[in-house]
């Protein structure tokens, strides 16, 4: 069955064509979500007998900033998919995020309503509701996706390791490694699994994870400074944006979640300095 991967440069899309056979994997320059106008006639000429749409605009700040590129991207070239999905009766897979709720409750479920108050959550909010029209879907809501890219662990690690003071603020997510990650969802996927669940690491806050890195590691936390407000950022971000995974760990077997489980995933010996 040939398999369309978009965003293989990304962290999850990386991992997630190491685990399909017959995969075509697309780049930016292959597949450009920023013109939604061109998806459905690539899309016609590559004929995937199903869509894993691992592509998306994730810099928060950025999306902020350049709404109309975050709405092409997040939000109108996966309803275009979407279409192509329909009228071609296949399956369409789909990422969306934990920065589709306010933040003010935490623990959000399947079921709970988004409310995002930033551009981001609000244009794969977009998305995800398109997707949601395909018959056969499945859409994976996760939350802070590391590997490669220098987010809060990689950044958190490097500092400590190179003697540097790191601030954080207490607010908390789910994040989990884009390896546990793309392994969850290739399990659902390939057991057909459809509709919408939460794939995520544990709730925590940043600055205990912060302070579970300096231990897994044996890094010095005296550097971990709790600082009140997010510095440096254009957009909102939710406090408390975690995401409630029991429907996810009663399907699968494994420990995709606890921070154990998925800090040993970091390959921290081929870290970019
Ligand atoms: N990262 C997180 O913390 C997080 C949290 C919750 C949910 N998610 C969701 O999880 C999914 C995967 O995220 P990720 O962390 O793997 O993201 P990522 O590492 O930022 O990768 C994004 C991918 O999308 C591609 N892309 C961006 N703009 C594109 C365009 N115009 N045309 C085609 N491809 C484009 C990128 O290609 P280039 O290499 O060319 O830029 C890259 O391959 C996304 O749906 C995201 O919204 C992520």
């Amino acid at each position: 069955m040939k398999v369309l991967i978009t965003g293989s440069t990304g962290q999850l899309g990386s991992e997630m064509v190491k685990l399909f056979d017959d995969v075509v994997s697309s780049e930016r320059k292959l597949l450009n979500l920023e013109n939604p106008s061109k998806v459905y006639e690539i899309l016609d000429r590559i004929k995937p007998a199903m869509i894993i749409n691992c592509a998306a605009m994730t810099d928060v700040d950025a999306c902020q900033t350049n709404r109309e590129r975050a709405y092409n991207i997040n939000a109108a070239s996966p309803s275009v998919m979407a279409t192509y999905a329909i009228k071609n009766n296949i399956r369409f897979i789909h990422f969306s995020t934990d920065f589709v709720f306010n933040g003010e409750a935490g623990n959000y479920s399947e079921d709970s309503v988004p409310d995002p108050i930033n551009y981001y959550g609000m244009s794969k909010i977009m998305g995800d509701m398109a997707v949601e029209s395909v018959p056969n879907h499945l859409i994976v809501r996760t939350s802070g996706v590391y590997g490669v890219k220098n987010n809060f662990p990689v950044v958190v690690y490097k500092r400590l390791r190179d003697g540097k003071e790191v601030r954080v603020i207490d607010s908390y997510y789910s994040p989990i490694h884009s390896k546990n990650l793309a392994r969850a969802a290739s399990e659902l996927i390939k057991s057909n699994f459809s509709g919408r669940i939460n794939i995520s690491g544990e709730r925590i806050s940043r600055k205990d994870f912060a302070l579970r890195i300096a231990d897994f590691f044996r890094l010095d936390s005296s550097k971990i400074i709790e600082s009140q407000e997010f510095s440096g950022q254009i957009a909102r971000r939710p406090r408390d944006s975690s995401l409630n995974i029991d429907e996810a760990r009663s399907v699968l077997k494994w420990d995709f979640y606890s921070v154990k489980a998925n800090l040993s995933q970091m390959d921290v010996k081929n870290l970019s300095l």
